[in-house]
């Protein structure tokens, strides 16, 4: 039985206080009405809030993640954030290759291949993003898409270090534009990803992966989105910027 994630990215939002103030809200609210037991919820903040986030965070069944890490171990790479530097902060989960960082950052899937590899040797978990353009969906490309987006880079990976990663489905048509994929889609992809895993790895290993599904998902379209079969869970933007949405997405999966 695969356990559930709801992850919320936040994005270039906030500042201090407000992340500050949205932390110890989604916090309270699960140590008032406790999620849902077979589910990990992970918050990604800004990383300047990862400290605040992690010091919040601890000894609560809230899990911290970061937006992005540098492809680099360390060194002269100025701006830049190390794997290493998020294991330092007791960083869990770090998500890798979101659309908007492969549109406005052109992040190659060497970059990406690096990234995650230097996350696993630090003991942090990937949220790997993949996911067609509208244009790849109309032209009957999503799979094609979709399957080389993953066979470039985390299919790199040995078996064992792929067990250790989470598939983040994001169609980019659906990202902050309030149009979800349907059920259907969602269940769609997410099955043909675990088939693809099954094939380059193993049965058991495309069965224990998760595939999350990200892309508009907000309270009202939570639920029946995460009762397909193969997927575990949501990458919430917009919708995890509100306590209450939040919750209510939580109590969904
Ligand atoms: P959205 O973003 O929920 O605002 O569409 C999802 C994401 O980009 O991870």
């Amino acid at each position: 039985m695969r356990r559930k994630i709801i992850a919320g990215n936040w994005k270039m939002n906030m500042n201090f206080s407000e992340a500050d103030d949205l932390l110890a809200l989604i916090i309270a609210d699960i140590d008032d009405n406790a999620k849902p037991v077979d589910v990990d919820v992970v918050i990604c903040p800004p990383a300047v809030y990862l400290e605040l986030a992690t010091d919040m965070a601890s000894g609560k069944a809230v899990l911290i993640g970061a937006q992005n890490v540098s492809s680099f171990e360390n060194g002269a790479y100025t701006g830049e954030i190390s794997a290493a530097m998020l294991e330092s902060l007791e960083v869990d989960y770090a998500i890798v290759g979101h659309s908007e960082r492969r549109k406005y950052f052109n992040e190659s899937n060497e970059e990406l291949t690096s990234k995650v590899k230097l996350l696993l040797a630090h003991g942090i978990t990937p949220i790997f993003c993949c996911g067609e353009l509208l244009d790849d969906r109309n032209d009957d490309r999503h799979m094609e898409v979709v399957s080389n987006q993953i066979g470039d880079t985390i299919f790199h990976l040995a078996g064992e270090e792929f067990q250790k990663l989470v598939i983040a489905y994001e169609p980019v048509w659906a990202i902050g534009t309030g149009k979800t994929a349907t059920p259907g889609q969602a269940q769609e992809m997410h099955a043909f990803i675990r088939a693809l895993i099954a094939k380059k790895y193993s049965r058991e290993t495309a069965d224990q992966c998760r595939i999350l599904y990200g892309g508009s998902c907000n309270a009202s379209n939570a639920a029946e989105l995460f009762s397909k079969q193969d997927v575990d869970g949501g990458l919430i933007g917009g919708a995890s910027l509100n306590a209450d949405d939040f919750a209510l997405i939580i109590r969904s999966a």
